[in-house]
């Protein structure tokens, strides 16, 4: 029987801290936390996840501006937006939510961005900052998954990390953040990928597995190591319900510890925005 790492329960407590540092730095700055999320069309998903955000700030003690732009935005107007953000003192943290409809190109919108209100740590600054160890913002799903890993005490150092996936928001860099120096990383970081060849004889390898591949059930229990620590990131809505990129039932009793879907990665990608957003706010008035 693996351990079942509760990201819904660890979310709570993490956003009970978070809560109190929020109170604090209110109280010392007289300055409350602002984030500023950006949703561009009517994608539901996004909705719901802009929506939630929204509300997660609210139970923090943070405020929260929602921007909500029609599908036919341009590109020229969404910079426009963001470079008002940019220069508006009162807002901490900027979040553009992706996917953007098709004529904008995300990487224009997001290199627009101040890095010091990136909370998503999506900036080429932010990123290159990342890869060599002094991180400003770390994206908040690899953060979240790294944040699991220490609470729940699981060895890093030296482990065999397998990362399935190289998206830009977690393959890479939660890759990056494994392989760096220090406490819940010291890792040795292989990344696959749909063009890596004879898959499962490197997954199987992995002492610790994190899945984002985005394909329901993909991981199966061949390719798993007995004892191995099961990650899996993945959110698929399919009609037996939401299911991960992960074959739970018939991996669960390999594992030492997984991840459930709902409940395991999901929750802490918005505690951990809270968080960057804290410490944007912190930064802006030069407290770290
Ligand atoms: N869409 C899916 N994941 C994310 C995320 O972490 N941040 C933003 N901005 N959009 C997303």
């Amino acid at each position: 029987m693996a351990l079942i790492l509760n990201g819904k329960e660890l979310s709570q407590t993490l956003r009970a801290e978070i809560a109190q540092q929020v109170a604090d730095f209110i109280q010392k700055t007289g300055v409350t936390p602002c984030l500023a999320a950006i949703l561009v069309g009517d994608d539901p998903a996004s909705q719901v996840y802009v929506r939630n955000k929204e509300k997660a700030c609210a139970a923090v003690g943070m405020k929260s501006q929602l921007f909500r732009l029609p599908a036919e935005t341009t590109e020229a107007q969404l910079l426009e937006l963001v470079d008002q953000l940019n220069r508006d003192d009162s807002v901490h943290g900027i979040l553009c939510q992706l996917p953007l409809p098709k004529h904008i190109p995300e990487k224009v919108i997001l290199d627009a961005i101040s890095a010091d209100k990136d909370v998503d740590a999506f900036h080429p600054t932010n990123v290159g900052l990342i890869l060599q160890g002094r991180p400003r913002f770390l994206p908040c799903t690899p953060f979240g998954i790294q944040e699991m890993l220490k609470r729940y005490g699981i060895e890093t150092s030296g482990k065999h990390v397998v990362v399935l996936g190289r998206s830009d928001i977690v393959g890479k860099p939660m890759a990056a953040m494994m392989v760096q120096r220090g406490a819940g990383a010291d890792s040795t970081v292989t990344v696959c990928h749909s063009r890596t060849k004879d898959l499962a004889s490197i997954t199987s390898q992995a002492d610790i597995l994190i899945v984002a591949i985005g394909k329901p059930k993909f991981v199966t229990a061949e390719m798993v190591k007995d004892g191995a620590v099961v990650v899996d990131v993945g959110i698929n809505r399919t009609d037996a319900g939401l299911v991960g990129d992960v074959d739970f039932a018939a991996v669960e009793p390999k594992a030492s510890a997984i991840t459930p879907v709902p409940g395991g990665v999901g929750p802490l990608t918005i505690t951990m925005l809270l968080g960057n957003t804290l410490k944007a706010a912190n930064y802006k008035l030069g407290l770290n």
